[in-house]
């Protein structure tokens, strides 16, 4: 049985495009079943219609707390037998209540070698702070913001000279790949 994953985004979803497209492959372990949006402008959200996908479209400002907003996303994520949670771009911090219920079954994608550059900047930090080297990050979503365990982590070096332009594209095309490769891994089969 293909694994049910639900992939909560806010924006452009092209993590998520990535995710769908290694989905359709023979014999993926999993199948993208629900995608959510806390944006209703995200274009995540076409990606997922035209691939078929169902939606959801939360915004938190309906909620009186993240709390409310986090149980109602549970609620959703149960109502469609969701067993993995990947997080791709959405940009709201998870309740600690929600994080420990799917504990071990959310993961999260970031632009940087972790822990170094953690939150919303990370390619732009790293651009500016001219290191040699840079990455990408699928990690297990913890209480704490972008520091749960690593699933997979692969560095990538910043070219002498190169524009952040050119760096960001380049880290977008290795989250294209690894994300995928770090969901199978947890399924167990990488
Ligand atoms: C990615 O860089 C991801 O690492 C970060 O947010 C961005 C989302 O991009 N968490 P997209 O919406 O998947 O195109």
């Amino acid at each position: 049985m293909k694994k049910r994953v639900a992939v909560l985004i806010s924006g452009n979803g092209s993590n998520l495009q990535a995710l769908i497209d290694a989905s359709l492959v023979t014999n993926s372990p999993y199948s993208i079943e629900l995608v959510i949006s806390n944006k209703l402008e995200a274009f995540g959200l076409i990606r997922a219609k035209k691939a078929g996908i169902k939606t959801a479209i939360l915004s938190h400002k309906d909620f009186a707390d993240r709390k409310l907003y986090d149980q109602q996303i549970n609620k959703i994520l149960e109502e469609n037998n969701i067993e993995i949670v990947c997080l791709a771009g959405f940009m709201r911090i998870l309740s600690k209540e929600f994080v420990h219920i799917w504990r071990g079954k959310i993961i999260n994608i970031h632009p940087s070698m972790l822990p170094e550059f953690k939150g919303a900047h990370a390619i732009v930090e790293a651009f500016n702070a001219k290191v040699e080297y840079t990455g990408v990050t699928v990690h297990h979503v913890t209480e704490e913001m972008d520091a749960g365990e690593v699933i997979l982590q692969e560095k990538l070096k910043i070219e002498k000279g190169e524009s952040l332009e050119s760096l960001t594209e380049r880290i977008h095309k290795l989250e294209h790949q690894l994300y995928p490769k770090a969901l199978k891994k947890i399924l167990g089969a990488d």
